[in-house]
């Protein structure tokens, strides 16, 4: 059978992609970090919680790394551990760029020195591109506007040139955001989709919003995972953006959340005092806050995936309604 590590497994998607490599067969191996309370939430709400074997692993531990890969030896290593959170890498741009792009090349050059027959996913980001706008394929220029994005684009050329130096089979996955109900509750989709299912509960104010026209390319996390695995099947590694080729604002998304729980917003003022209330009732479903927007922001970010979808095979199944509908649901039946 063969074998998965998996870095960053007890993350949204480290969870869908165990779940997809477990029902093809792969023994799954997972990294953790140390904390006082194991976060397997996403794991067990998979129900995959006991099928998957979890190692001691953090990023910014290289011994840890080294021992992990030197016992497993995987076929495969996806490396999904960051800090992922973009507007929190300002707070904290030395640990990003120490996780998410220094123990890349320990990683790197872990599997060149003990395993370099193990193939390996790297997860980029949209974000490396910053405001190019426009569709964004593989050639588009990085012009990263974030210490996340710019901490990504350094592993993103390290494993490009781990590969073309030394021939490892080595794929960097160029992912927009996708969402799902097993979202971190601090990025804007669940944040959204939470808060309003907590107001049609009856509990819990208007959700406070920074940047409503940000235009972002959401696909479902369950659709996204299945490229990574995807792209090591292909005889050499390569270079893949993922993403719907759909943008939608932040307010739009808004809305259809709102739909889908049975709220009809109307958007008052406009700016710093936009707000939206639900026509029926009058209760306000969200509000502009000021201190939530960031220092840069990328105003709209759409991808081409054209590669993958010739080179793959692959396609998103799960369009902008439905997921905003498949999360909204999640989290209203969780506070039932
Ligand atoms: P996530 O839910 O935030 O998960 C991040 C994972 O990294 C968690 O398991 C976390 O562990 C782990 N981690 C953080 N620091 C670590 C460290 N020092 N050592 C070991 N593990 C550590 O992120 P995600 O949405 O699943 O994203 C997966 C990857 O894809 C990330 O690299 C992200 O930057 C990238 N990406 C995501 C998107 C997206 O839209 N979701 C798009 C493009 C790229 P804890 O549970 O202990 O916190
Ligand atoms: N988080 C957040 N919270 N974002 C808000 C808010 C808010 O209250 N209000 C508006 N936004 C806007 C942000 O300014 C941004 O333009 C957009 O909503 C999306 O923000 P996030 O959901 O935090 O995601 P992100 O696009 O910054 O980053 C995600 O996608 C990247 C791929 O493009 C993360 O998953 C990254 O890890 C990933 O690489």
């Amino acid at each position: 059978m063969p074998t998965a590590f998996i870095t960053g497994i007890t993350g949204q998607d480290g969870a869908y992609l165990a779940r997809f490599l477990l029902a093809r067969g792969y023994v799954v191996h997972g990294g953790m970090r140390r904390v006082s309370q194991p976060r397997l939430a996403r794991l067990e709400r998979l129900g995959i919680a006991d099928r998957v074997h979890l190692h001691e692993c953090d990023l910014l531990d290289l011994a840890s790394i080294q021992r992990v890969l030197r016992d497993l030896r995987p076929d495969e290593l996806y490396n999904l551990a960051a800090q992922s959170h973009v507007a929190t890498s300002w707070e904290v741009p030395s640990l990003t760029a120490r996780v998410n792009a220094l123990a890349v090349g320990d990683i790197l050059e872990t599997l060149r020195l003990f395993s370099p027959e193990t193939r390996f996913y790297q997860a980029s980001t949209s974000e490396m591109f910053g405001n190019a706008g426009g569709a964004l394929d593989e050639s588009a220029p990085l012009r990263p506007r974030s210490p996340y994005g710019a901490a990504k684009a350094h592993a993103h050329h390290l494993t490009v040139n781990y590969r073309e130096s030394w021939g490892m089979h080595l794929s960097s996955g160029i992912l927009f955001n996708h969402e799902s109900p097993l979202r971190g509750e601090e990025f804007v989709t669940r944040k959204i989709t939470r808060g309003l299912a907590r107001i049609a509960h009856g509990a819990g104010g208007p959700v406070l919003l920074g940047n409503l026209d940000a235009r972002r390319d959401w696909g479902f996390a369950g659709d996204h995972v299945a490229a990574m695995w995807q792209m090591l099947q292909r005889d050499r590694g390569g270079d893949y953006v993922v993403a719907t080729g759909v943008a939608t604002s932040v307010r739009d998304f808004a809305r259809l959340a709102a739909g889908a729980l049975g709220f009809t917003p109307e958007t008052l003022g406009e700016g710093l005092d936009e707000t939206a209330v639900d026509r029926k009732t009058g209760r306000c479903l969200w509000r502009v806050t000021p201190g939530l927007f960031r220092p840069a922001e990328i105003d709209r970010l759409c991808g081409d995936a054209a590669r993958a979808r010739r080179d793959l095979g692959w396609t998103p199944a799960t369009g902008i309604e439905a997921l905003a509908d498949m999360m909204a649901r999640a989290d209203h039946d969780a506070l039932a």
